[in-house]
């Protein structure tokens, strides 16, 4: 038996459920010490007061590790990939693996035995936390998932304990922020036939109010380095747009999502930057890449936000897919004008030096550039063009006698 007291750091955010595991962990597991350890990877700041409160009424130590920019870097690693998951930019998925990784760190410095968190055995975040984890040598620890919690049994054990539990992020809703986007769940929302009310929305005002606005992203490589011509940090892009674009109702998404379990559930969410950065990363590839490129990518595309979406980002997979992304996205360097406009952004304007578009091509008056191709050099291709969809249908015809005659 070991003489030291036994210590267990659990992902705590103040809400209910991470609430009601401190009491869990010292009594039902018999931990001598919680540690709580809350990620900044941008949620508003009184989410930071709530936690810190909550810790203090409970008595358990708290640290908070800012992350936001490890998170905004891995955001625009998912821009560099186009990632979406049937529609969702990945928010949540993404930050999962930041929130995990800072929270291993601070259980490893603090001499800590276990890891915990406080996610239910339905949803996805319960998969993101322990792949990190679990590459650990520290025990994995799940109070609501191993003990069956449900949040009215959270709800009543909290007022049976006087547990502090009243904060105003614990309302109708379970919501989850950080830079990449806000999510809004549960109560009548899970009902897919139920219209939301519009005050679910907190990012993004009700669309129509406001005059069309442009905005100039500057790529250098795939990665946003400028808005309206003035270098900007990742963070800082992040949140500047989030609230110029949101100010236009630009990034709701109202979707049915596909959980990794096999759930399917009526998802919310507010993404303005994620919508903008997309759009103009995808309209300058648009420019710059080959239709053979744009064509294989998609693919590759769809393969990283897979992984994103199942918080692998760690994957050798990922590695591989960056390989061909990052080389692809070299070129992806330039300027892309977006329109923000009654709930849309769309893309107005784009520039590149690698731009494959050359007016002088298209209009066939340089030779230089078409290496003396001239017009009538199409008629061979026009000729030989759907060849073998003709040869196929003749026989086709010939096979079934078609052809009118017996
Ligand atoms: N369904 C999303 C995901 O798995 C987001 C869930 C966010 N959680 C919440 N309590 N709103 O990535």
């Amino acid at each position: 038996m070991p003489e030291e007291p036994s210590r267990v750091a659990l992902a705590f955010s103040g809400g209910l459920d991470t609430t009601v595991c401190v009491p869990l962990l010292e009594e039902e597991y018999g931990y001598d010490e919680v540690v709580g350890v809350t990620v900044d990877v941008g949620q508003p700041r009184k989410e930071f007061d709530e936690a810190e409160e909550t810790a203090a009424a409970l008595d358990v130590e708290h640290y908070v590790v800012d992350a936001r920019e490890a998170f905004a870097d891995l955001c625009l690693r998912s821009v560099k990939a186009n990632a979406t998951y049937q529609g969702y930019p990945l928010g949540t998925a993404l930050a999962r693996p930041v929130i995990a990784g800072a929270i291993l760190d601070v259980a490893l410095g603090e001499g800590c035995d276990a890891v915990a968190h406080g996610c239910t055995g339905k949803g996805n975040d319960q998969l993101r936390f322990e792949a990190v984890w679990r590459d650990s040598p520290l025990d994995v620890v799940a109070p609501v998932r191993e003990l069956g919690l449900t949040r009215d049994w959270e709800q009543e054990y909290a007022a049976e304990r006087g547990l502090p539990v009243e904060g105003g992020s614990e309302g109708r809703y379970s919501i989850d922020t950080n830079l990449w986007s806000r999510s809004i769940e549960g109560s009548e929302l899970e009902d897919p036939a139920t219209i939301p009310e519009d005050d679910i929305y907190d990012w993004t005002q009700t669309p129509g109010g406001k005059a069309a606005e442009l905005v100039e992203v500057e790529f250098a490589e795939g990665e946003p380095v400028a808005l309206d011509g003035e270098g900007v940090e990742p963070v800082e892009l992040i949140e500047t747009l989030n609230e110029r674009a949101g100010a236009h109702g630009v990034g709701r998404t109202d979707m049915m999502e596909d959980r990794m379990l096999g759930l399917k559930v009526r998802e919310n969410y507010e993404h303005p930057a994620a919508t903008v950065l997309l759009t103009a990363h995808e309209a300058l590839e648009q420019l710059v890449l080959t239709q053979e490129e744009r064509q294989f990518k998609q693919q590759v595309d769809a393969q990283w936000a897979q992984k994103g979406y199942q918080g692998l980002v760690d994957a050798p997979l990922v590695d591989a897919l960056e390989g061909f992304i990052d080389t692809t996205n070299e070129r992806v360097t330039g300027t892309v004008t977006v329109k923000l406009e009654g709930g849309h952004c769309r893309p107005v304007a784009r520039e590149s030096e690698y731009a494959v578009y050359s007016e002088s091509a298209a209009s066939f008056d340089e030779e230089d550039v078409t290496g003396g191709i001239t017009q009538e050099d199409a008629t061979g291709v026009a000729k030989y063009h759907g060849f073998q969809s003709r040869l196929a249908n003749r026989a086709i015809e010939n096979a079934r006698g078609t052809d009118g005659e017996e």
